[in-house]
C-alpha cells in the first residue's frame, strides 16, 4: 500500500468517527450554540466533539504531522511537510437549523498541496475520497465531473463568507450576475460539499471568496481526481491560502472566469 493510500484510510476512518458524532448530535443542541466572533459564525458542541475525535485518530496514527484544525487552529510546526487542514463540521449554520447539508472534510497538504481529501455526509451517507494519482470516489465508486460546458446550461454554487457585511467584497454581485447567465446558482452552505457536488457531477461549477484551508483542502483534490479544474478567479494558479477559489468541471472554465472577472456593480440590478 502506498503512503497516500495509508492516509487516505486513516482520514477515512476520522471521517466516519466524527459523522457518527455529529448525527448523535443532531437536533439536540439545545442552547449549546455560540457565536464565535463575527454574527451567525457559530460554534457548537458538535463542532468541538468532532474535532476531539479527528484529531486523537491522526495523533494515534500520525504523531509526526501537523494540523490546521478550524477549533484548535495551529497544532505543530506550520512548515511540515505533512499538514491536515480539518473541518469538524463544515455547514455549522445549516447544523444548527437542522438543514441536512453539513460534512467533515479531513485533507491532507504535502508540501502546500491538497494530495488527500475525505469528506463525510453523515445525514446522507455519502463518503468522498480521493489522494493524487488515486482517483476520485463517492461510496467507493469512481465520480467524474459533468460535461456541462456552456454558461446558459449550467448550475453553479457558491457561498458568502461571515464577514459579509463588513465589506462591499461580499460576493452578491458576483451571485446575481451568474445568477442571470445560469440555470441558477445554489448556495448549500457548505463548502466542501459545494466541491464534492461538482466532483461528482450534481453542479458544474462553484466559485467562493473568505474562505479557509479547512473548508476546501480535501475538495480540491477530490475535485481534481474526478477531472476538475481549479485556479484563482483570473484563471492564474490557485492558492490555498487566497481565500478564493474557482472550481468547475474544467470544460466551464473559462466562461465561468470571463464572467467572474466582468461582473457589473450591484446597483445594476
Ligand atoms: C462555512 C461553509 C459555508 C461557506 C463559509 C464557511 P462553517 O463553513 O463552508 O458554505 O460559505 O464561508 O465558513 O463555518 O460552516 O464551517
Ligand atoms: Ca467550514
Ligand atoms: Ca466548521
Amino acid at each position: 500500500m502506498t503512503n497516500l493510500q495509508i492516509f487516505l484510510d486513516i482520514a477515512t476512518e476520522a471521517a466516519l468517527a466524527a459523522g457518527v458524532v455529529l448525527q448523535d448530535y443532531f437536533g439536540k443542541l439545545e442552547g449549546a450554540i455560540i457565536e464565535k466572533g463575527r454574527p451567525g459564525d457559530l460554534v457548537t458542541a458538535a463542532d468541538k466533539a468532532s474535532e476531539k475525535l479527528i484529531l486523537e485518530v491522526l495523533h494515534c496514527h500520525l504523531p509526526e504531522h501537523s494540523i490546521l484544525a478550524e477549533e484548535s487552529g495551529k497544532l505543530g510546526n506550520q512548515d511540515n511537510e505533512y499538514l491536515w487542514a480539518i473541518d469538524p463540521l463544515d455547514g455549522t449554520t445549516n447544523y444548527a437549523h437542522q438543514y441536512p447539508c453539513f460534512a467533515v472534510s479531513i485533507g491532507l497538504l504535502i508540501n502546500g498541496v491538497p494530495q488527500v481529501g475525505v469528506i463525510y455526509d453523515p445525514f446522507h451517507d455519502e463518503l468522498f475520497r480521493a489522494a493524487a494519482g488515486l482517483g476520485a470516489t463517492r461510496n467507493r465508486r469512481p465520480i467524474t465531473v459533468s460535461q456541462t460546458a456552456e454558461l446558459s446550461k449550467s448550475l453553479l454554487t457558491t457561498g458568502f463568507a461571515y464577514d459579509r457585511r463588513e465589506t462591499s467584497d461580499n460576493n452578491y454581485a458576483e451571485f446575481c450576475h451568474l445568477t442571470h447567465l445560469t440555470q441558477g446558482v445554489r448556495r448549500g452552505g457548505s463548502a466542501s460539499l459545494d466541491l464534492a457536488y461538482v466532483a461528482c457531477g450534481r453542479v458544474d461549477g462553484y466559485w467562493e471568496r473568505g474562505i479557509a484551508p479547512w473548508d476546501i483542502a480535501a475538495g480540491v483534490i477530490l475535485l481534481q481526481e474526478a477531472g476538475g479544474k481549479i485556479t484563482a478567479y483570473d484563471g492564474t494558479p490557485f492558492k490555498i491560502e487566497s481565500g478564493r477559489i474557482l472550481a468547475t468541471n474544467s470544460h466551464l472554465h473559462d466562461s465561468l472566469s470571463d464572467a467572474l472577472m466582468q461582473v457589473p456593480p450591484l446597483s445594476t440590478w
